[in-house]
């Protein structure tokens, strides 16, 4: 079976190891991939965005199953374009990747499925923003600590504002509506009311009837340690998350993802793919922030290593209308935590052309992560490349986020040490990684376990 992998990062990195686990040993493809992903997989010259030249690929190559990383090639209708001609694709149509393209459409969404969200209006207008953020932040019971702006379309992440102030929120919404920041179309936004609490990644892989959920994680979006500064990819994550034992796990599918899924069919664009909530655990329940329609950067780099099914397996069923009935996900008890390194600049700019040290020795002291024997031992380290090049002077970085490591172990804090030691092993110049990833996790583990015996 051939199967190729669309998209360049840590996340596809991922994806395609844990491909190469499966016991149906798929000849792997990536477009464009990276230099690491190189050694795993046959890497073709396409832009992940480009969906003329890929459907060409997935022609040329007889390619029998597409897995399509990113969101923008979702959104374009990469997998509509390839149904259109009979390719089985794993994600979802542009008409059900909506639920991430534009907030809006996302907000409408959970309202007429009845999922929990925050308060929230629809703004087409600078006035109609700066009156949206006086309701919101006048109306008794709000915690009076701000709002939200969301811009509409596609934004790379950078579309939302967390406001502390009506000036910040106005500065947000002048950002959309006066300079025209995000897109040349019409302009409008979401506002929403500022929730506080942990959050929690929860995806689900949906075969466009029925929601699986994939194990827990918790990214972490700052650039600086104790969530400081300004929001980025994502620096780490970690999975499992204590006090989201399998039970809980269900009753959030059943409240946020199910009926998404199950709305998504009655109005006949059924979702196919990852379904991502990106949930907060207020103090008056859990909220969905965000859906995204696609895997997550990096929670995809912890989830997947625990993964015991066969991922190939999933994703084929899944491609397919009701396919993933009966179908059980086995995970590994082990944790893993993951850590980014990334480059200078990052997440402002991002240097490139900086050569990376240390990538031999981290081959020659954890062997090829990608083995099976490394995946059952319980106690394995995976390095996964994203922004990486090879170049005459050797690998080096090509991106914000360039590198990821990933390390089981017996406990979060376990899984942490191994990550951080592993972490020491890589140098380029400029090298920022954050020292606090799953800092608290076992802390939790251990609160959430009195509180379920209370
Ligand atoms: P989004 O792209 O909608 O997930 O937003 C990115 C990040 O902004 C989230 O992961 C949260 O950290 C934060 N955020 C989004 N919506 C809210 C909200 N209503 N209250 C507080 N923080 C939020
Ligand atoms: N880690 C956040 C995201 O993938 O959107």
């Amino acid at each position: 079976m051939k199967v190729l992998v669309v998209g360049a990062g840590g996340r596809e990195h991922a994806i395609v190891r844990a491909l190469k686990r499966s016991p149906q040993k798929p000849e792997l493809l990536c477009a464009p991939g990276n230099a690491g992903i190189a050694a795993d997989a046959r890497l073709l010259e396409i832009p992940a965005d480009d969906v003329q030249w890929l459907l060409a690929a997935v022609e040329r190559e007889s390619v029998d199953l597409t897995i399509v990383g990113p969101e923008v090639p979702l959104v374009a209708g990469l997998v509509d374009a390839l149904a259109e001609k009979g390719h089985l694709a794993f994600g979802p149509s542009a008409a059900a990747a909506r639920l991430e393209g534009s907030k809006m459409f996302a907000k409408d969404a959970m309202e007429a499925a009845g999922v929990p969200t925050a308060r929230w209006s629809r703004v087409r207008t600078l006035q109609e923003g700066i009156d949206a953020v006086r309701e919101l932040t006048r109306k008794p019971g709000s915690p009076g600590a701000g709002v939200v702006i969301k811009a509409d379309g596609l934004a790379a992440g950078k579309g939302v504002t967390v406001a502390d102030t009506p000036e910040e929120a106005e500065a947000a919404l002048r950002e959309i509506f006066v300079e025209g920041r995000f897109g040349d179309g019409e302009a409008s936004a979401v506002v929403e009311e500022r929730l506080t609490g942990e959050e929690l990644s929860l995806l689900a892989v949906c075969d466009g009837e029925r929601a699986v959920a994939l194990a827990p994680a918790r990214d972490f979006k700052r650039i600086g340690e104790g969530d400081e500064g300004p929001n980025t990819g994502g620096m780490g994550s970690y999975s499992p998350v204590a006090g989201f034992d399998e039970e809980r796990v269900r009753e959030i599918v059943a409240t946020v993802h199910q009926p998404v899924v199950d709305l998504m069919c009655e109005r006949g664009t059924p979702f196919h793919g990852i379904l991502y909530a990106g949930l907060m655990l207020t103090p008056d329940g859990l909220r969905v922030l965000e859906f995204n329609v696609r895997f997550g950067d990096p929670e995809t780099q912890a989830v997947l290593p625990r993964l015991r099914s066969d991922l190939l397996d999933v994703l084929l069923r899944a491609s397919r209308p009701g396919g993933l009935e009966g179908v059980r996900l086995e995970w590994s008890l082990a944790s893993a935590v993951t850590v980014v390194l990334a480059s200078a600049g990052y997440p402002e700019s991002a240097s490139q052309g900086e050569v990376i040290a240390g990538l031999e020795q981290f081959r020659e002291r954890y062997g090829d992560a990608g083995s099976e024997r490394a995946h059952d031992s319980g106690m394995a380290v995976e390095l996964t490349h994203a922004g990486t090049a090879r170049t005459a002077a050797g690998v080096v970085t090509a991106g914000g986020r360039v590198l990821n490591v990933t390390a089981l172990g017996d406990g979060a804090d376990s899984a942490r040490d191994a990550a951080y030691a592993a972490a020491e092993m890589i140098y380029f110049d400029g090298m920022q990684l954050r020292r606090d990833i799953a800092a608290n996790a076992e802390v939790k583990t251990a609160q959430a376990t009195s509180e379920d015996t209370r």
